[in-house]
């Protein structure tokens, strides 16, 4: 089948797309940021003229929310040109495009799962940004597919799964927002979403396009999420702080986040017949790698 060029490989998402095992004939070509920089055109012109590829996974991204706010041409940079970037080169190329997004497209006003479909509003930079990469996807390669995800963990880099067990494991009590749903997802299970997508688009010139989300099975807010974690820590002999529920408007952020991002999945279980799991699974599987294998539960 060729070679498929994922960047962001050091992410949570990339690393996790580097575990996976690829059929033969299948070999994955992962620059690092400072052999590949997306935002830069010329580094991209300069790897495809190098290279012939099967495929683009672009996992690269600016992700500090936050930091979004005062940064945001960085953001924009890495987010909406570097996405163009990899769609001009990969349609010139003739080859088709997998590109993750973000549920922070949406401000989270919608009572109930967002569709594909729903009307976009990012309620800050770092959202405007993906929202911008995504148009640069879908205009710039008639071959792309625009995985949106949401509340990535894994048990690498930086994610609210870390940030617990190890805030957890010098303080007593933490506090957690309770008014933010979501869908707490595996980045090794969006790399397997991934995975399929690509594999298909090499297969099939016609395999379907356009946008689709991925996210792990049922939803939960922060606090849910944070008690569902120290719930297996303690079965793993880890921090079990006492967690308290809090309201957003009492942890202010620069930057504002949906209160409702939980994703429908319906359309990416009906095209690629990607079913996920539920998020706890997903969850325990990440804590039994950081902290050892967990007692079975269940019969
Ligand atoms: N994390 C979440 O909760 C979340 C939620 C929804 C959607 N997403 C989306 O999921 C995708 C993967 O996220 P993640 O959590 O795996 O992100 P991550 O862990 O922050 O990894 C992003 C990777 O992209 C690299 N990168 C940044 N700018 C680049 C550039 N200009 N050129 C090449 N590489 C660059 C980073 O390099 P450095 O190592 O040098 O920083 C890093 O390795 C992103 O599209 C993100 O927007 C994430």
């Amino acid at each position: 089948m060729g070679e498929i060029l994922v960047t962001g490989g050091a992410g949570q998402v990339g690393a996790e797309l580097a575990r996976l095992e690829w059929p033969a004939g299948v070999t994955l070509h992962l620059p690092t940021r400072s052999e590949l920089d997306i935002g830069d055109a010329a580094s991209v012109e300069a790897l495809f003229a190098a290279r012939r590829f099967a495929a683009v996974i672009n996992a690269a991204a600016y992700t500090a929310v936050d930091k979004a706010e005062a940064e945001s041409a960085a953001a924009f940079l890495a987010n909406a040109q570097g996405p163009a970037h990899l769609a001009q080169a990969s349609r010139r190329a003739g080859i088709p495009l997998v590109h993750v997004s973000t549920d922070y497209v949406f401000d989270g006003s919608k009572d109930g799962p967002y569709l594909e479909t729903d009307p976009v509003a990012p309620l800050g930079s770092y959202g405007a940004s993906k929202l911008a990469g995504e148009y640069a996807v879908l205009s710039g390669n008639r071959r792309s597919a625009v995985v949106r995800t949401a509340w990535v963990l894994s048990a690498h880099r930086g994610n609210f799964l870390k940030t617990m067990l190890r805030l957890g494991a010098s303080n007593p009590q933490l506090r957690v927002v309770a008014d933010q749903i979501g869908c707490p997802t595996s980045a090794a299970d969006i790399a397997a979403a991934l995975k399929t997508i690509a594999l298909a688009m090499i297969e099939d010139a016609d395999a379907p396009t356009g946008v689709f989300h991925f996210v792990n099975a049922g939803e939960a807010s922060w606090y849910d999420l944070a008690h569902e974690i120290f719930a297996l820590s303690a079965a793993a002999g880890g921090p079990v702080p006492a967690v308290a529920a809090i309201a957003t408007v009492d942890y202010p952020t620069p930057a504002r986040r949906p209160a409702n991002s939980r994703l429908s999945t319906g359309r990416i279980t009906a095209e690629y017949g990607v079913h996920p799991r539920d998020w706890r699974a997903a969850v325990r599987d990440i804590v039994d790698e950081l902290m050892g294998p967990l007692p079975q539960t269940g019969a």
